[in-house]
């Protein structure tokens, strides 16, 4: 019997020691060497970069229109072409500037040869746009995404998120910048212009012919997959003329599985000035900050003092990681030392502003207005019904997992038991950090507005969210998008009304053709198995009729299928 579980695993499976193929493509117009790409700010073309190092590349700049998903053969290595999924034949791809009150509005063209969603991560974007896995553009279709953005000023991001693909497809490329700005960041006197600096920071491991084959073992699954270098904005050994005035850089760690330890290889402080959802309330004095996949800084570095003709290296420090890490790939381990970019200073600043000591008043949720508290384990199934698991249960596309009235507050608890790390990330809201096992002091870069979380090894970290801005169908995961496309995934719906639904069981689907077999331990309690066969606005949840049958210790109901839109739970009485 085929089954959804069945389905995830054998994926991985089938990819261990495969390299995935690229559709070929025509070989794009001659590219321009790295060494000749214009870096931001208008670089004077006969300066040289340091020896060893690449220019900067900023991805091109967009405010809408079409965006399409392609293979393409780019010279991301000096003298080499890599097949990577590029959008508008970028990799990263265009980086999304948008002013809060503005509509964003996109066609994404898939012209992949498989399935792909985009998600708009950190947008507050209705359920429907949000790029939910269950939303796929068929290969060679495109989809019409519009939304308007209203949130927070901040350094936000995008990439696939294709149910069971999300690694393979982020990794080999589609994943990009989306920047939003509002007049209050604006009148701040934040650095601008070349001052401003994204920077989207992901570890690959190429292979001796420069590609970026996408082939986890299980090994690699457990850890995630890890690199061997990091590309800032796609270039390798990147590095940025600079001069000694503040810089803002807005860093997205955009790695499958790697965790950050960001800082100056000199340990010289820099200013934290905001978190994955905005500005913090004011800057905080730093010399390391760690940056978790999925998650975002925003960080003034200073170059006044250096003298002209130095070298200052943006790295990730070395740190003690769960063990095992990284061991099966080849990949460096987790914890291991990288340069993330490699400051060249080659002017004195005319004049430099003082930075804003203010930024962002914040407003901190009180735990004590929480209405309820859910709990979210972190753990490993064994046998068929193994991945990485959210409370006993891989995830599955078709099972709705639990049900959140819109506009109540909650505390959210993750608990790893695998001693591993896990960037949990949420769609459809942002939250607060309470506590990171039992203590309320927070790393500078834990506090203020948040959307992806760092859960250490046996930690439990909660957090306080509140979903204001959609009802709907939304995800929660781990960004460790090995752990994710494993099954470290449920789906849960907003509701308008302040009802609450109570969850039962964890609901194994199975499907088999034109039947759907639905199944959930034989336990004290009464359940109702509930259907619904789209989550358009004119569907609701209806009552399986059929009486359940005992075989196990489970007991199992046989409905018909009616597509993959269609959606179970389960709510006990
Ligand atoms: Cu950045 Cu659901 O992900
Ligand atoms: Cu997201
Ligand atoms: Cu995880």
């Amino acid at each position: 019997m085929e089954t959804s579980s069945v389905n995830r695993r054998s994926f991985l499976g089938r990819t261990v020691g495969t390299t995935v193929l690229l559709a070929g493509g025509v070989m794009p117009p001659p590219l321009r060497s790295l060494a000749s790409e214009p870096a931001i700010g208008g670089r004077d073309v006969a300066r040289s970069n340091p020896p060893g190092t690449n220019f900067l590349r900023q991805p091109p700049a967009f405010t809408g229109g079409l965006l399409k998903a392609q293979a393409r053969k780019l010279e991301l290595w000096p003298g080499n072409l890599t097949d990577v999924l590029a959008l508008n034949g970028s990799v990263p791809g265009p980086t999304v500037r948008v002013t809060t009150g503005g509509l964003f509005s996109t066609l994404v063209e898939n012209q992949l040869s498989e399935p792909l969603v985009l998600h708009w991560h950190g947008l507050l974007a209705p359920a429907a746009q949000d790029g939910h896995p269950r939303d796929a553009i068929p290969a060679g279709q495109s989809s019409q995404i519009r939304f308007p953005v209203n949130q927070r000023a901040g350094t936000y991001w995008y990439h696939a998120h294709t149910d069971g693909l999300t690694g393979k497809q982020a990794y080999q490329g589609l994943a990009g910048l989306f920047l939003v700005e509002d007049p209050a960041e604006g009148a701040l006197g934040l650095p601008t212009g070349d001052h401003d600096v994204p920077l989207l920071l992901a570890d690959k491991h190429p292979n001796t012919s420069h590609q970026l084959p996408y082939a986890p073992t299980m090994m690699d699954v457990a850890s995630g997959w890890l690199g061997t270098e990091v590309l800032a904005n796609g270039t390798p050994n990147a590095s940025l003329a600079v001069d000694t005035g503040t810089y803002r850089l807005r860093l997205v760690n955009a790695s499958n599985a790697r965790v950050f330890k960001v800082g100056l290889d000199d340990l010289t402080p820099f200013q934290l000035i905001a978190n994955d959802a905005g500005l913090l309330p004011a800057p905080v004095t730093v010399s390391t900050l760690r940056l978790p996949p999925g998650g975002r800084v925003e960080i003034l570095v200073s170059f006044a003092g250096r003298s002209l003709g130095s070298l200052v290296k943006l790295v990730s420090h070395a740190y003690a990681a769960p063990a095992g890490h990284g061991v099966m790939t080849g990949g460096l381990p987790q914890g291991a030392r990288f340069d993330l970019l490699t400051f060249s200073v080659e002017r004195s600043a005319a004049g430099t502003p003082t930075p804003p000591t203010t930024l962002i008043p914040f407003v901190a949720l009180a735990a004590k207005d929480a209405r309820r508290t859910r709990r979210f384990t972190l753990g490993m199934g064994v046998g068929m019904a193994g991945g990485h698991q959210i409370n006993g249960a891989i995830y599955s596309l078709q099972r709705m997992d639990f049900t959140v009235p819109k506009g109540e507050l909650e505390i959210w608890e993750f608990t790893d038991t695998l001693g591993d790390f896990h960037p949990m990330h949420l769609h459809g809201a942002h939250f607060q950090v309470l506590s990171i096992s039992g203590a309320a002091v927070l790393p500078p870069e834990d506090t203020g507005w948040k959307d992806t979380v760092l859960v250490g090894p046996l930690e439990t970290v909660r957090v306080l969210v509140r979903f204001e801005a959609h009802a709907g169908l939304f995800v929660l995961h781990c960004h460790n998008l090995e752990h994710e496309d494993d099954g470290m995934m449920q789906n849960f719906e907003v509701t308008p009304d302040a009802v609450l639904e109570p969850a039962g069981p964890p609901l194994l689907i199975e499907r088999s053709g034109d039947r759907v077999q639905l199944s959930w331990p034989v336990t004290d309690s009464s359940y109702q198995l509930q259907s619904r066969d789209s989550f358009g606005p004119s569907s609701v949840w209806q009552t399986v009729s059929q009486a359940a049958g005992q075989a196990n210790e489970r007991w199992s109901v046989n409905v018909e299928a009616t597509g993959m839109g269609q959606y179970f739970r389960l709510l006990r009485l």
